[in-house]
């Protein structure tokens, strides 16, 4: 089990339909690779938690970060973990 954590810098302010977008398909993706997590915004940045199985974190991640979405993405923690902390 792995867990990674970032921060970036939204580019998406709070649109409801942008932030609706991102959560609908992050959770049909996320469901589909066994990930689990919590994304939190306040319009101008974001924080998200991925726990997973370490390839699947790693895949996600990959698509996230080229994501043009948000900016200025900074990992603070990327770790294996011995439990979910999300269900
Ligand atoms: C802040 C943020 C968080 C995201 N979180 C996830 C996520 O948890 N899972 C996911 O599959 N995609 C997430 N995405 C969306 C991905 O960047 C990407 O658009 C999506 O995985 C679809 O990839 P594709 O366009 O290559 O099919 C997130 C995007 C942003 C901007």
């Amino acid at each position: 089990m792995h867990r990674l954590i970032f921060i970036s810098r939204s580019l998406v302010g709070t649109d409801p339909g942008a932030l609706d977008a991102i959560v609908d398909r992050s959770a049909t993706l996320n469901q589909r690779q066994g990930i689990t997590g919590m994304l939190w915004s306040d319009g101008s940045s974001f924080a998200q938690v991925l726990e997973g199985e370490s390839q699947a974190v790693a895949e996600t991640m990959n698509r996230i970060r080229v994501d043009r979405r948000h900016t200025e993405i900074e990992v603070v923690l990327d770790r294996p973990v011995v439990q979910r902390m999300f269900e």
